[in-house]
C-alpha cells in the first residue's frame, strides 16, 4: 500500500539524471562529473554473489568493448558494501576469468537508489531491481528499463536500444519495431499538407503511406 513514508521519487523519461556522490569499485565518483561528453549505461542489481546478478554482470563486462564503441561508460549499483563488491569482483574473475572492470556504486544507504527509484518495496524492500538508466552526454535520462528480482536482463536489447538513441538522434530520424544497425530508419512524418504532398511524390524512398516511410542511411 502506497503512504507518504514509502512513496519513492521514480525518475522519467527526459528528466535530467538525479546527481550523486558515492563510494564504487574504482574509488568516489561525483555523478555530474562522471564520463563527460559520454552516454552513460547505469544499472543496479539486487545483490553480491547472487546467480542472476553474476550472469548479468559477466555479460556487461564481456561485451564492455561494445559500450565503449558506442562512447558509452558502464556503471553498476548493488545495496552492498564495498567489501563485498570487491570480493564479488575478485570471486568471478577467480571462478571465470571475467573481470568487472567498471564502477559498481556500494549504496549502503540506498541513497541512489532511492533517487533513481530501482527501490520498490513491493518487490524487495532491501534489494535493488534490476533497473538500467540510458544517460546521454548532457546528462537527460533516455530510455529507462525495470526488471524484477527473477528475470534476468538481455544484453542485445541493451546494446540495440543504446545504439538506437544514438542514431536516432544523429540523423533525426525514429526506429522501427526489432530495428537493429543496416536495418531502414523511419524517416519523421510531414507535419503540413504541402509536406505530405512532396513525401507522396518522393519515390526516393519507401512508402507505406505518407505517414509511414523508411530510408537507408
Ligand atoms: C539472483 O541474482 O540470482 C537473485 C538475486 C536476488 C533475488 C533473486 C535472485
Amino acid at each position: 500500500m502506497e503512504t507518504s513514508e514509502n512513496v519513492i521519487s521514480m525518475p522519467r523519461i527526459g528528466d535530467d539524471a538525479p546527481d550523486f556522490e558515492a563510494v564504487t569499485t574504482k574509488g568516489r565518483i561525483k555523478f555530474s562529473d562522471f564520463a563527460k561528453d559520454k552516454w552513460v549505461v547505469f544499472f543496479s542489481h539486487p545483490a553480491d554473489f547472487t546467480p542472476v546478478c553474476t550472469t548479468e554482470m559477466s555479460g556487461f563486462a564481456q561485451r564492455k568493448a561494445e559500450f565503449d564503441a558506442l562512447n558509452t561508460e558502464l556503471i553498476g549499483l548493488s545495496i552492498d558494501s564495498i567489501h563485498a563488491h570487491l570480493g564479488w569482483v575478485n570471486n568471478v574473475r577467480n571462478n571465470t576469468g571475467v573481470y568487472f572492470d567498471f564502477p559498481i556504486i556500494a549504496d549502503l544507504d540506498m541513497s541512489v537508489s532511492k533517487k533513481y527509484g530501482m527501490l520498490q518495496p513491493n518487490e524487495a524492500e532491501t534489494a535493488a531491481v534490476r533497473a538500467v538508466f540510458f544517460i546521454d552526454p548532457k546528462k537527460k535520462i533516455r530510455l529507462i528499463m525495470y526488471y524484477p528480482l527473477n528475470v534476468g536482463r538481455n544484453m542485445d536489447e541493451i546494446l540495440r536500444a543504446l545504439e538506437a538513441l544514438q542514431v536516432a538522434d544523429e540523423h533525426k530520424v525514429a526506429l522501427p519495431l526489432d530495428w537493429k544497425k543496416g536495418d531502414k530508419v523511419i524517416v519523421p512524418p510531414p507535419k503540413t499538407l504541402e509536406e505530405m504532398d512532396a513525401r507522396l511524390a518522393d519515390d526516393s524512398i519507401e512508402k507505406v503511406d505518407f505517414y509511414l516511410a523508411k530510408k537507408s542511411l
